[in-house]
């Protein structure tokens, strides 16, 4: 097939509108995964089409977490999405743990020779979807996926709604469910519920966005009685806070006089910059993986794939390694015919994702406290805390995972 090739047209059944698109690669998903591998094809000459149920306006101007690891800060970069995560993105290279009165840094530097990025992940986005305007294959935005028909087929059909209620169908050789932890996709790949490995925890966090400039000059993760507290930033004038909070707490019910007390409470030793809170909000943590990743020739990738707690930030930096292994096997398929690197798929990518939800579970579970931990618990906590910031190979360890472990699928540049 032809780079560019697609084909548009439009029938009408009474009164409905339908737009039928013919593409190579149909993705569900304008976030950082579907948006990725659409940039990636297209250098290899694959057409693909993604769309989105929101808006661009929606997409861009939701604030967003911003930790992007060096191994996908070099994706970004090096792939022609754009440099500005290094000339405007905020360089870590470190973070700090505080617990029992101590502060203890890990220097990232000096285990690992690398930086973490701080750079909203809107402005990820908003850097992805200018690629694809500049590549002439703006995404279709307000576009409502409803099904996809035909999936254990070779030409799986995306079919839904747009924004003033017309259909449309985008017929593909591939459809790839880049939809989120909500994805419509997913029940196309994995039939009942109960495929997925699951687990939730008894907390979750209390994120507020203040205008204020950062209280300190990298994150602080700290662990105290009261629970966790998370100090973090947006940019050079907004601050992103987090401290542990029931799971059912309605995020509108705690005053702001109530939220500077439990941020200060749990972050001792550093006085907090205070500015108007101009969000609120409660963050459920779960663990989840779907057992299936592929159903003939439809692929989940990103969140739609699984989820992790937001300790450590390992979101989208995971879904970056789901793109990086499918964009090598479409590659390989569209180039050659063969499936080997779709069937390798689910395989290779399980690899990486088992790691981050291992690291993210041992990153949440060793900084907070549950709200039915024994004495025995916590003490064994904080046995926990001064072994791992006391040896320097666990410091090497904490680092190599905080900054990112290289990505393995190298076919992309
Ligand atoms: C955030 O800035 O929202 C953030 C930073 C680090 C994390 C989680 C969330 O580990």
């Amino acid at each position: 097939m032809k780079p560019g090739f697609r084909r548009i047209h439009s029938s009408r059944n009474g009164s409905m509108m339908t737009q039928h698109i013919r593409t190579q690669v149909g993705i569900l998903g304008a976030g950082p995964a579907g948006l990725l591998l659409a940039h990636l094809l297209h250098k290899a000459g694959i057409d693909s089409v993604v769309i989105d149920t929101k808006s661009r306006e929606e997409i861009e101007g939701t604030v967003k977490a911003g930790i992007v690891e060096s191994p996908a800060a070099e994706v970004l970069s090096q792939s022609g999405v754009s440099d500005r995560i290094y000339s405007e993105g905020m360089k870590h290279d470190g973070i700090e743990f505080h617990f029992d009165g101590t502060a203890h840094r890990f220097d990232f530097q000096k285990h690992t020779g690398k930086s973490a990025y701080l750079y909203p992940q809107h402005e990820v986005l908003k850097d992805l979807i200018a690629a694809r305007i500049r590549d002439g294959v703006t995404p279709l935005f307000s576009h409502t996926a409803t099904a996809i028909l035909d999936a254990e087929s070779s030409q799986p059909r995306i079919v839904g709604t747009n924004a003033v209620g017309e259909g449309f169908e985008i017929a593909a050789d591939i459809v790839v469910g880049a939809d989120g932890s909500s994805s419509v996709a997913r029940s196309f790949v994995n039939k009942d519920r109960n495929s997925s490995y699951f687990r939730e925890y008894p907390f979750a966090w209390y994120g507020v966005l203040v205008k204020a400039p950062p209280s300190f000059d990298e994150l602080i993760y700290s662990r105290s009685e009261d629970g966790f507290v998370l100090i973090s930033t947006r940019d050079r004038d907004v601050q992103r806070m987090y401290f542990q909070c029931d799971p059912e707490l309605d995020a509108a019910s705690v005053s702001d006089e109530e939220i500077w007390r439990k941020l200060q409470a749990g972050i001792a030793g550093v006085e907090l910059t205070r500015g108007p809170i101009f969000r609120k909000d409660v963050l459920r943590f779960r663990s989840f993986v779907a057992k299936e990743l592929r159903n003939g020739h439809v692929f989940l990738m990103g969140d739609a794939a699984h989820t992790v707690p937001p300790t450590g930030a390992k979101g989208m930096n995971l879904a970056f390694s789901d793109v990086l292994w499918l964009n090598e096997a479409l590659r390989e398929y569209f180039r050659s015919g063969s499936e080997s690197l779709m069937d390798a798929y689910p395989e290779n990518a399980m690899k990486r994702i088992w790691k981050a939800q291992h690291f993210s579970y041992w990153m949440t579970t060793m900084l907070h406290v549950a709200p039915d931990a024994s004495e025995f618990d916590k003490k064994r906590q904080l046995g926990e805390l001064r072994s791992v910031t006391e040896s320097a190979a666990a410091n090497a360890y904490l680092s190599e995972g905080y900054v990112g472990w290289d990505y393995e699928a190298d076919d992309w540049r």
